[in-house]
């Protein structure tokens, strides 16, 4: 594939083949995305790779956790509730296709807790992603991380792998900590789920509209 096949071919996937993946691959993909510019070159970027049993004890932790406990709030990473138009409705919009595609009516709560909780299983992908930052860094260094997180998402759809970037993972950031001994003075952000796309399963088929480009680009002086 070409880079621009690649683009375009790279999508959330949130269910995933049992068909493993191995260190070497996941060893590959992380140096390619290691050449993602960062500000100052700072390469702000840690990653937790997780497989095995520690990902089996990481999944039921947060998931018993999840159960009876509400999201992690605190200091550790300020994060949003409610957003403001136009970004509310686009979440909505993301939820409410999902949502019909595998079948969950509007307004079935359990079915929804359940489907949302599937983040903590990594959608049964073989490897599971947590990715944290030093908590003295500021928010540049976020976006160094998004690009090196994209980076390698575009990796793996070039190799044949599919992934999914999970905000999720820092809702009970509290039980990863624990359980991945991330230290005390780095940040959970975010997730990501790598394995080979379940190509029957219908949540795969969902495409995730974009808005036109007058919707976010501003020209000046052409
Ligand atoms: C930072 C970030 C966090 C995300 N968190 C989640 C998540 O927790 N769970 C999930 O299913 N998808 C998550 N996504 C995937 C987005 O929903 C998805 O990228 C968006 O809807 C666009 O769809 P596409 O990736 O298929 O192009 C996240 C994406 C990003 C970039």
């Amino acid at each position: 594939m070409n880079f621009i096949d690649v683009l375009h071919a790279r999508k959330s996937v949130r269910a995933f083949a049992d068909k493993p993946v191995s260190r070497e691959t996941v060893e590959e993909l992380l140096r390619l995305a290691s050449r993602s510019p960062s500000g100052t070159n700072i390469q702000p970027w840690k990653v937790h790779i997780v497989a095995g049993d520690v990902r089996r004890r990481l999944e039921e932790e947060v998931l018993a956790h999840r159960e009876t406990n509400p999201p992690d709030t605190g200091a550790e990473f300020p994060r949003m509730g409610k957003r403001k138009e136009p970004y509310q409705t686009r979440m909505r919009k993301l939820g409410k296709d999902m949502y019909s595609l595998i079948g969950i009516p509007k307004g079935d709560q359990a079915a929804n807790w359940a489907q949302w909780g599937r983040n903590y299983k990594f959608f049964d992908a073989p490897v599971g992603l947590i990715f944290t930052v030093d908590k003295d860094l500021d928010r540049m260094s976020y976006v160094d991380i998004g690009m090196f997180m994209q980076s390698f998402m575009l990796a793996a759809k070039a190799h044949g792998l599919d992934t999914c970037a999970q905000g999720a993972w820092n809702n009970y950031w509290s039980v990863t900590r624990r359980v991945l001994n991330v230290p005390e003075d780095e940040f959970i952000i975010a997730g990501i789920s790598l394995g080979y796309a379940d190509d029957s399963h219908p949540v795969n088929t969902l495409v995730a509209e974009r808005e036109p480009l007058d919707s976010f680009a501003t020209f000046h002086g052409f």
